[in-house]
């Protein structure tokens, strides 16, 4: 039997840095404790947390909060040209990109200081500055929790999309990603130094995985909070996609909208900028407010509770509809 926890606050376990509670409480060091603890629980409600850093906690929580703390990187084969590489589900994302720069592995260093965990990676497959995370996967170990079994899923089985996978939609809740396996590349490396505030940054350096990172590293400490110091979910809402007469209609009003064109002729725009555009950048109200460096990123400076950060992200959403009829769709999940 299991010693569970009873009543602990999940302040520290979420990068927002919301209190609520959760009536009982298990830290998870070992994969292999996972069958024993379904058992011991069986018919509870579990809730999986990996970094807490895609969530925002509006309640305390009746059932059992399992937060993943397995650690570990293997390799488990090489070539000259690359290398595979599994990371157990509770190492910390940033850290492991710090692994791969020491070890002169590329692949994740467009992915440097995203917030979270390696086994959260995979659910919404993060993305930053021109790199997701599809791009590296080869493979993640999952426990089934309807079977209670261990099985894998490869990356054609993964329906990978933009902030988008199959752990989002088809299996929501029903694995817990356990391990990740990476296809990470050895030196010379593939660069991805398109994006255009990457490109600025390195203009007349020279280039290699390390030097990326740092780029990206530098990027988004100036735009971003750190959840530390700012309570924070990274990107609150999804960057709209448009259909082509949609955004034909809004660039002949705002000539500076920023655009990206898909190959299928649809248009992603930044929902930073149209928040910025309707005037949100910078807000406060109460403990609830918009970050002023990047307003795609809604923020808790103390005590704000969850629902405080929900009503403001709700006033943004009217506003969007009404003044460009854009329905914001919102990225973190709401528990
Ligand atoms: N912009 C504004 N005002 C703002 C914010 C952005 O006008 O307050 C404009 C910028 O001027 C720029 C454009 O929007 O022209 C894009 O901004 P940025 O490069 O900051 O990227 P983003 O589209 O706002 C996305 C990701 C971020 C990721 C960056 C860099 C989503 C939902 N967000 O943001 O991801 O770091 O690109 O690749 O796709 C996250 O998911 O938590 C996250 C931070």
């Amino acid at each position: 039997m299991f010693k569970l926890e009873e009543n602990v606050s999940l302040k520290k376990y979420n990068s927002f840095g919301i209190q609520v509670f959760s009536k009982k409480f298990f830290l998870l060091t070992e994969t292999s404790q996972l069958k024993k603890l379904f058992k011991q629980s069986q018919g509870k409600s579990i809730r999986v947390h990996g970094g807490g850093s895609n969530m925002l906690l509006t309640k305390n929580y009746d059932g059992l909060t399992l937060v993943i703390g397995t650690k570990g990187i293997s390799i488990l084969s090489e070539d000259e040209v690359s290398v595979l590489v599994e990371v157990q589900a509770g190492e910390n994302w940033h850290e492991f990109v710090l692994w791969c720069l020491k070890n002169n592995y590329g692949g994740v260093e467009n992915l440097a200081l995203i917030p979270g965990s390696v086994g959260a990676s995979p659910i919404q497959n993060i993305g930053a500055y021109g790199v997701e995370l599809k791009s590296v996967f080869h493979s993640c170990e999952v426990f089934d929790i309807e079977t209670r079994c261990f099985k894998t899923f490869l990356k054609k089985e993964c329906d990978f999309g933009y902030r988008d996978s199959i752990f989002k939609n088809k299996r929501k809740g029903m694995d817990i990603i356990t391990s990740v396996c990476f296809q990470l590349q050895k030196a010379p490396h593939n660069l991805h130094v398109k994006y255009g505030d990457i490109q600025k940054y390195l203009e007349g350096k020279k280039h290699s995985i390390q030097e990326v990172a740092e780029a990206v590293i530098s990027i988004r400490k100036s735009k971003l909070p750190d959840p530390k110091e700012i309570g924070n979910g990274g990107s609150f809402f999804k960057n709209p996609v448009l259909k082509k007469e949609h955004f034909n209609r809004l660039f002949k009003k705002y000539s500076d909208l920023p655009h990206y064109p898909n190959p299928d002729s649809t248009i992603k725009i930044p929902a930073g900028w149209l928040i910025e555009k309707m005037g949100f950048k910078g807000i406060r109200e109460g403990d609830a407010g918009v970050h002023s460096k990047q307003a795609l990123v809604l923020v808790n400076y103390a005590n704000a509770t969850g629902i405080e950060i929900l009503a403001l992200a709700e006033k943004i959403q009217k506003m969007a509809k009404k003044e460009f009829d854009i329905t914001l769709e919102i990225e973190v999940n709401i528990l």
